[in-house]
């Protein structure tokens, strides 16, 4: 009984915490549905244990592969098993028609007519919102009948994905996008092994603001998936992302046991390329005081700093070399990796705009705003991640007369007084969006400046070991 009760708060803490994120980028949800099972699954150890004893047999590409000599029959597998994505192979050579999204099976088959094999899936790791599934393109697998001839020849794997669902949201680019791309890459090839991304929903913006990451995982030009006319051949593929979770990388379920901090290692590369560029950081900045990036959010959006003025000028009295970071969609990663690289502190309001934490320096400092009713969701995120991530992570938890709901509801009422109750016994969208929209910040500045104090000392610890 209890348990159960447990489990329904968990399913409803995790609901909570997708809506978030579709709040902060005002996406239309009322097509929402309860879901259940939003928990990821731990089984990812079967997976690799598959890739183990199924090792792709391409390690050695031939410029011109003669197919039905291929000792094994080529195989398309599917897993299923996981609450949050499906990953399907096909073991050996396969073609590519775009123009239907079909993997067929080149070769030896294990499967003759009648009884060809066909599977169908749709690679983005969010299995469980079929509302968002729905949007994204389904790809088929089958060994029959036989493909077309190849136009393209890859003498290399593919691995297939897809940018659409909630890719714009900064937020989920990272977790349902490159995070998963990195974790998926890790499990299925070693250090040095080329593959081609085929990717849907390639847009070129989304193509043009993630180019360094995309090059850095392959120097081999994208398939559009969407638009190309020409078949392709490939020695292998993968269909699909492996995620671990919000914001999660698990060293477990990873052959090389990869953390954040090699993710972080990845980052720093792939934005190293632009060295020579001209520095984004200004030159006369501060040698002497640890630099504070304020995550400023503006509009009518939410969670906004009301005496954001007041708090950058705190700041700079308490030290800290105080730079206001406001990021929008257009803004470049390389600048926003590099500023970000050389920063000791940042603090902000719970928002998508936190997931450039990804970015800090590990031992800098990472201060979350928590405004009220917000809690779980900033647990989650970005609070459980900024740890793991090897952050001096600071929780700032917002006193009800720091927040402006007090202007508007009855400060004895349950919604001020115990938000995380309020919501368990009436849970609605209306009731996320008090939380969410409605409520702006204006720091009690008394309070705030313990904070920051101790914030500073310990980015000036940071700064006089890692400069
Ligand atoms: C396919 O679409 C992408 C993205 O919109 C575009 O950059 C590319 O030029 C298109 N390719 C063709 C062959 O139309
Ligand atoms: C990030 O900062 C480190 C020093 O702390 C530096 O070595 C590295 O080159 C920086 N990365 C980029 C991409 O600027
Ligand atoms: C650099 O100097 C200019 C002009 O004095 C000033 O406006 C700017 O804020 C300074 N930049 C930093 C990061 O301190
Ligand atoms: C639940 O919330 C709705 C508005 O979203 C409100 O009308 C209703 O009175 C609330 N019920 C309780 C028991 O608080």
């Amino acid at each position: 009984m209890k348990r159960r009760r447990i489990r329904h708060y968990e399913i409803t803490i995790v609901f909570l915490l997708f809506l978030v994120f579709c709040f902060i980028f005002q996406i239309n949800f009322s097509f929402i549905s309860r879901s259940n099972d939003i928990l990821p699954g731990k089984e990812e150890l079967k997976l690799k244990a598959a890739f183990k004893q199924n090792p792709l047999s391409l390690q050695s590409p031939s410029p011109s592969p003669s197919f039905s000599e291929s000792p094994q029959p080529t195989e398309i597998n599917c897993d299923r098993s996981h609450k949050s994505y499906d990953l399907c192979t096909i073991n050996g050579p396969t073609v590519l028609d775009p123009t239907i999204a079909t993997f067929y099976t080149l070769g030896h088959q294990d499967h003759v007519p009648p009884s060809y094999k066909v599977e169908k899936m749709k690679p983005y790791p969010r299995k469980w919102e079929s509302s968002t599934m729905k949007r994204i393109r389904e790809i088929t697998l089958t060994s029959g009948p036989p493909g077309p001839s190849c136009q393209v020849q890859h003498n290399v794997p593919a691995l297939v994905f897809s940018a659409g669902g909630y890719t714009g949201n900064f937020f989920h680019d990272f977790n349902d996008g490159i995070i998963p791309l990195f974790i998926t890459v890790h499990s299925i090839f070693t250090d040095d092994q080329e593959f081609v991304l085929v990717i849907s929903k390639a847009r070129d913006w989304w193509v043009n603001k993630y180019a360094d990451l995309l090059q850095s995982f392959s120097k081999h030009p994208i398939v559009n998936l969407d638009n190309d006319s020409s078949t392709h051949c490939f020695t292998s593929a993968t269909i699909g992302l492996i995620s671990h979770g919000l914001m999660a990388i698990d060293p477990k379920l990873l052959p090389n046991s990869q953390t954040f901090f090699h993710f972080r290692a990845f980052l720093d590369r792939a934005y190293g390329r632009h060295h020579g560029e001209n520095h984004p950081i200004k030159s006369n900045s501060s040698k002497q005081r640890p630099r504070l990036l304020l995550i400023s959010r503006n509009g009518d959006v939410g969670r906004v700093i009301l005496n954001q003025i007041q708090v950058k000028k705190l700041a700079k009295k308490i030290g800290f070399d105080v730079t206001i970071f406001e990021p929008t969609t257009e803004t470049s990663l390389w600048k926003a990796y590099t500023l970000i690289n050389s920063t000791h502190a940042m603090v902000g309001v719970h928002g998508a705009a936190l997931t450039h934490s990804l970015f800090l320096r590990p031992g800098s400092v990472f201060m979350q705003v928590v405004p009220l009713g917000n809690e779980w969701v900033a647990k989650y995120c970005f609070g459980n991640s900024g740890r793991t991530m090897g952050l001096e992570y600071m929780q700032y938890k917002i006193g009800v007369e720091e927040s402006t709901l007090v202007d508007k509801y009855d400060r004895n009422s349950l919604l001020l007084k115990d938000p995380v109750a309020f919501q368990g016994k009436n849970w609605s969208n209306d009731i996320m969006n008090i939380y969410l929209k409605e409520q702006n910040i204006k720091f009690d500045l008394v309070r705030f400046r313990q904070y920051l104090k101790n914030a500073y000392r310990k980015a000036k610890r940071f700064m006089s070991k890692k400069g």
